[in-house]
């Protein structure tokens, strides 16, 4: 059997200003993975199948939109061969859906090193083409991502990202001292799909007022970039509470990620803001091994249904 793995991310700055050119730092989150396993069956057909949705189904009946039949067509379209028959792909996520922490990104990058590596080809599918071909599944879903997801999640290095044609452009980095994350769950599900689509409507009926909110957050990516490698916490703290300011006037945030967010400030986070799409999901707070302790227990008295803790570095 082969397996295959790939982390779920969390955006430090700069998400959605990043679909419209700005820049945005994300990190993995190395211990939430998604997972892929690849058994020959040498049956005709290929079974592809999601025990934890329990869900199974055939290649070739599935409409071409089943994201798990997307990722083997683009492997196939980028090698020129057939992956239609003699196999078994599963998938198993510990990464929860719709709540802004990659888990569709990282599902694909699994499958994609899963099959790479049954078609003999591990070393040839290097992390730029495993991105690259996972971004090429993100558009079939997201209509406009902006590619941060993928990168982050095929590179397993946090990131500073610029979206550019054709290209990104992308800077591996390392903290000058690691970051201690709590990262908090409202719960609440949101489809990046259709934050993303709302802010685009808002930025075409008032274009002038929503690219002065990116610029603000592109400025704030790129002070944190350079906080996060001084390993100044106390700036990084600071910027991820400007920029959850920014989040807020772009409509993004939600009543349940406002009230995680203050709650890990009063409980003494160096910064908190929401990360990924909004309007649900998630939300992270620095902190500090003298604050983590009191930082989880007031976001689990706001509410938050589940706190993952995460090291950046
Ligand atoms: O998939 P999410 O919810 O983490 O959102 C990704 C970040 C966005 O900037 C909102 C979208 C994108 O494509 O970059």
């Amino acid at each position: 059997m082969i397996a295959a793995t790939a982390p779920g991310k969390i955006i430090l700055f700069g998400e959605h200003a990043v679909v419209y050119g700005r820049p945005a730092l994300a990190a993995p989150i190395h211990h939430l993975r998604a997972r892929a396993t690849i058994e020959e069956t040498g049956a005709p057909d290929v079974t592809l199948t999601a025990p934890d949705l329990n869900r199974t189904a055939l290649l070739s009946n599935v409409n071409p939109h089943n994201p798990l039949a997307a990722i083997v067509r683009a492997v196939e379209k980028h090698c020129h061969c057939s992956l239609s028959d003699g196999y078994t792909l599963s998938v198993t996520s510990a990464i929860p859906i719709a709540s802004g922490l990659g888990s569709g990104a990282a599902i694909s990058v699994a499958v994609i090193r899963a099959l790479a590596v049954y078609m003999g080809q591990g070393e040839a599918f290097t992390r730029e083409l495993v991105s690259a071909l996972a971004y090429e599944v993100e558009r079939l879903h997201h209509g406009t991502p902006s590619g941060v997801d993928n990168t982050v999640i095929a590179f397993e290095q946090p990131v500073y990202f610029v979206r550019h044609d054709p290209q990104p452009a992308i800077e591996l980095l390392t903290p000058g001292r690691p970051l201690r994350l709590l990262i908090g769950d409202t719960g609440v599900r949101s489809a990046t799909k259709d934050v993303v689509g709302d802010v685009r409507r808002q930025w075409a009926a008032d274009s002038r007022h929503f690219d002065s909110i990116f610029d603000a957050c592109g400025r704030i990516a790129e002070a944190g970039r350079s906080a996060l490698v001084a390993g100044d916490l106390a700036a990084v703290g600071t910027l991820m509470n400007d920029n959850h300011d920014w989040l807020v006037r772009m409509t993004v945030s939600s009543a349940p990620l406002d009230k995680l967010v203050a709650a890990a400030r009063d409980g003494g986070a160096l910064g908190a803001k929401l990360s990924g799409a909004g309007r649900g999901g998630n939300m992270i707070a620095l902190v500090t091994g003298e604050t983590e302790a009191a930082v989880a227990e007031r976001l689990a008295a706001a509410g938050a249904v589940r706190i993952y803790k995460s090291d950046v570095g």
